[in-house]
């Protein structure tokens, strides 16, 4: 069988471990699809960078992200970079083509993802993203495919890892907001630039996600209530304690008649503070936690890695695996349904 050609785009703390995971896994990967993957290139923004003894050939490097995806021998687009723009241009472009796309890019999802999944069904291309919500936590296939048959009605969580470390330490030691945040930005958690960790707009993007999903609707980031945690004290953290809570960034989706009896939508992100009795409360370090609760199936949760480079490999490759089997049985997964027409209620309404 020929060889199904990856075109990376970004080898930073995701896709250099994507890189190093393809060589380490290279044969049992190839043995669960059917055929051996390739890296056909890696865009990078700056091609001589030292890459830390990464187990690929430097040849493969290049600056030229669209040109890599235009080529012809790419099957698989893998986007690692983030932000919005130039990845929406490299994405349309590769969907346009019919090349199948994975991607980790909740920040575009959330602001623009029906620019995505319009160019997906248009050509009939894939377009998988497991690890823009919740890292290695297999949460955006179930919401996707399993509860198709049910009606969510609540989706509450911990989605982004850095303020969960954050508030973790603040409440464990003691430490300063500044203090944390360092430790958290060393182990790869945060994003270069942490101001979308730390003022919510990270959960919000995530919460925007959860809910498109959830609730069969298009809601963007601008949808959601949002509030950071960076007004949170290490006196509040304290206080918290003192009453047997915990504070936390939750991010919390729901639908259901509101007080007119519409039925609508509510998507909102803010630091709450939860007894330490509740599920959430145990969840430290950089982990995530959600629940779904559904008419049928009543309340699952969904825990794990929610960021750093391995648990956010982990969740690339899934999708890799996924679109490539389809690819060689000649089919796709169709995007999800947003049929629903649901209003969605105003800024902070619960
Ligand atoms: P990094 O900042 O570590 O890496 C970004 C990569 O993109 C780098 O390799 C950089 O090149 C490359 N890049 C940046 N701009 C361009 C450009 N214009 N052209 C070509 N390449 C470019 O990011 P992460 O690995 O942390 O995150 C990648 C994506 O994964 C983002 O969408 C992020 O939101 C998402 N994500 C991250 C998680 C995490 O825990 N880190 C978890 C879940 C999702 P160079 O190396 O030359 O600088
Ligand atoms: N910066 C994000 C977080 C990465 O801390 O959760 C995972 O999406």
């Amino acid at each position: 069988t020929r060889p199904l050609r990856l075109a990376l785009l970004g080898c930073g703390t995701v896709g250099a471990e994507v890189v190093r995971l393809l060589h380490e896994q290279a044969a049992d990967l190839a043995a669960r699809i059917g055929a051996p993957l390739e890296i056909a290139g890696i865009a990078v923004r700056r091609q001589g960078r030292d890459r830390g003894g990464l187990p690929v050939d430097p040849g493969v490097f290049t600056t030229d992200a669209l040109g890599l995806i235009k080529r012809d021998d790419v099957d698989v687009v893998v986007e690692m970079v983030g932000g919005i723009e130039p990845a929406r241009t490299w994405l349309v472009e590769a969907l346009r083509a019919g090349k199948s796309v994975v991607t980790a890019n909740k920040a575009l999802l959330a602001e623009d993802g029906g620019t995505l999944h319009d160019a997906a069904a248009e050509s009939g291309a894939d377009l998988y993203y497991e690890a823009s919500v919740a890292g290695a936590i297999p949460l955006l296939r179930p919401l996707r495919e399993s509860l198709q048959g049910d009606t969510i009605t609540r989706v509450t969580g911990i989605v982004n890892g850095t303020t969960n470390f954050i508030l973790s330490a603040m409440d464990a030691t003691g430490a300063g907001f500044a203090e944390a945040l360092d430790e958290a930005t060393e182990l790869g958690y945060a994003e270069a630039d942490p101001t979308a960790d730390v003022e919510g707009f990270d959960a919000a993007a995530k919460a925007a996600i959860l809910a498109s999903l959830a609730f069969h609707t298009r809601v963007s980031a601008a949808d959601v209530y949002r509030e950071g945690i960076t007004e949170v004290t290490a006196a509040d953290v304290a206080s918290a304690k003192a009453m047997g809570c915990t504070i936390k960034l939750l991010c919390i989706a729901s639908r259901g008649p509101d007080s007119t009896g519409t039925e609508s939508i509510s998507v909102r992100v803010y630091p709450a503070m939860i007894p330490r009795s509740h599920p959430l409360a145990s969840v430290g370090d950089a982990f995530n936690a959600v629940f779904v609760e559904a008419a049928a199936a009543g309340q699952l949760m969904f825990y794990g890695r929610g960021a750093g480079g391995s648990p956010t490999a982990s969740a690339v490759l899934g999708d890799v695996v996924a679109v490539s089997r389809n690819r060689l049985a000649g089919v796709r997964t169709p995007s999800e349904s947003s049929y629903a027409a649901l209003p969605i209620r105003p800024m902070g309404e619960a």
